[in-house]
Parts: structure tokens; C-alpha cells; sequence
């Protein structure tokens, strides 16, 4: 790693077991109170998820029970169990999963079942399966600590799968490296609040560092907050996928981010 980043911690070309605790600590004190707003909006995302969830064929009738693994504040989970699903949904973020109570509230009682876990710990959700569709979206993947760890959730998911079911996972693969001010992004500006970010690429994971600009009380407020995220192969997962009995149904690119499709 090169000297200025080396504050950031180790590089991630081999198990990182801090990155847990520094990716968990980066939606305590900075992203989860704003991670709707950055994406957009409550109803700018409530579409998205609706739009991708219908593109895979996960909102069509019929019973079962739903996985969302990373469901944050509860935008797919919404609209499934809207379409009459019943969703466990596991995040680590208490904070994310207060606001998943939110905005699931009024879809019936008992249709989403929040628990707060690691996705790794399988053994805290596989009782509530198998599962009909499991989801792993909006690039939460690349939030484990390894790419072994990806690997071994992909094998532990498919034993959870239904017969026929889907496993939609969808992340940004990061192929390129950035740099100068390409490295450089403005994730959303308002009058009030700025959120930028800025990138340090390493081979296997993309160090990420946010920084909020907020205007109170007559000055500006700034925060800082750096973690790692994997870049991820779709050849890989693939691979893997296949090894631990999976089918491709299907794979396509949505806003940068590639969503693949497996069945069992
Ligand atoms: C990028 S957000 C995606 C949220 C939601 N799926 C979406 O599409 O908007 C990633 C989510 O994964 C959660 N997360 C990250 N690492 C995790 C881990 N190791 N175990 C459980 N949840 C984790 C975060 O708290 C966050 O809610």
C-alpha cells in the first residue's frame, strides 16, 4: 500500500478481519443515517427496487419465503412483501434495520422478519429457509471481508435455495482503476448537504473514504469515514456458483452494477 493510505489499514489481498468492524463502524457513524438520501430518496429507491425485483422475475405469485441478505432500510423488502411474500431480512446495522420498521410498516403484520447479524453467520437465518428467492443487492457483497468469505456464502446459500428458487445477487465489479481526480465523486449535492467520495484502488478491494459536508447552525460540518469493498469478478462468482450446483438464469449490467441470476 502505497505510504499515504497506510493509514487506512493492511492490504486486502489476503483475509482482512478488520474490515467487519471498520465497514460496520462506517454505517454507525456516518452512512446509515444518510445511506437513503444518498441513494436518491425513499421513493426514488422504493422504484429501483421495484423495477429490479420485477426484471428477475422475484415479485411473481406464489408462496415462500424471501431471504434479503444487506436489506439496509428495507426497500426490496418492502415491495415483496407488499406482492405477499414473507422476507427475513438480515443486516448488522441496528440503526438500518429501525428504519427498515419504517418503511415496511403497513405491509402486514409479521410479512418482514428483521434480524440483525452478520451475513456470514448463516446458521442465525437457514432455520427460517428454504428459501424461494434469496437476494444479495445493491452491491453489499463487496462489503465482506474476503473473497474466500463470498465464496463460502455462495456454497452456504445454495444449500438454503429452493429447489427451482433464485439467487439474485447484484454489485459493481470495478475492473478499472481510478485515479487523480477520476477518483474523485460527488454522490449527491444539496444546498444543505454535500457527499463526496473519494477512491484508492488495491487489487482486490477499493478503499473507499466519504466525506459529508453539512451546513448547522451557521457553518459548515465536516465528516470523514473510510472502508474497504472488494472488487469482485462475475467469472468467479460464477465459477463458484457452478461448483456449488447453480445454473445461470440470468446476467445483465443495471446502472454500472451487474445482477446475476442463479437457480438451483
Ligand atoms: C450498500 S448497502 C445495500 C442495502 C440494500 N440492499 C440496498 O440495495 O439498498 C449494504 C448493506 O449491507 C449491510 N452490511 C454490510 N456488511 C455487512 C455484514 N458483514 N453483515 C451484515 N450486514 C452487512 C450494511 O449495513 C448495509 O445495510
Amino acid at each position: 500500500m502505497p505510504q499515504f493510505y497506510s493509514h487506512l489499514g493492511p492490504s486486502m489481498t489476503s483475509e482482512y478481519p478488520e474490515a467487519d468492524a471498520r465497514v460496520e463502524e462506517h454505517y454507525r457513524s456516518l452512512l446509515a443515517a444518510r445511506y437513503t438520501w444518498m441513494m436518491g430518496g425513499l421513493d426514488s429507491c422504493l422504484n429501483g427496487a421495484r423495477e429490479l425485483l420485477a426484471s428477475t422475475g422475484a415479485l411473481e405469485a406464489g408462496a415462500g419465503s424471501v431471504l434479503d441478505l444487506g436489506c439496509g432500510p428495507g426497500f426490496h423488502a418492502r415491495a415483496l412483501a407488499a406482492s405477499g411474500k414473507r422476507v427475513v431480512a438480515v443486516d448488522n446495522s441496528a440503526a438500518l434495520l429501525r428504519e427498515l420498521s419504517d418503511v415496511c410498516a403497513g405491509v402486514g403484520a409479521g410479512a418482514v422478519v428483521p434480524i440483525q447479524a452478520e451475513l456470514s453467520d448463516t446458521e442465525r437465518f437457514a432455520s427460517f429457509g428454504p428459501f424461494k428467492t434469496i437476494l444479495c443487492v445493491g452491491d453489499t457483497l463487496t462489503h465482506l471481508r474476503s473473497l474466500y468469505v463470498v465464496d463460502e456464502l455462495i456454497d452456504d446459500l445454495s444449500r438454503v435455495l429452493s429447489p427451482g428458487g433464485l439467487l439474485i445477487l447484484e454489485f459493481r465489479e470495478q475492473p478499472r482503476d481510478l485515479s487523480g481526480q477520476d477518483a474523485v465523486l460527488t454522490l449527491r449535492a444539496e444546498r444543505d448537504r454535500i457527499m463526496q467520495c473519494v477512491l484508492h484502488f488495491e487489487p482486490e478491494c477499493v478503499w473507499i473514504t466519504d466525506v459529508v459536508h453539512e451546513w448547522a447552525d451557521g457553518k459548515w460540518h465536516v465528516m470523514k469515514s473510510s472502508y474497504p469493498k472488494l472488487r469482485l469478478s462475475a467469472a468467479r462468482i460464477l465459477s463458484r456458483a457452478a461448483a456449488a450446483g447453480l445454473q445461470v438464469h440470468s446476467d445483465s449490467r443495471r446502472a454500472g452494477r451487474r445482477v446475476l441470476v442463479l437457480t438451483r
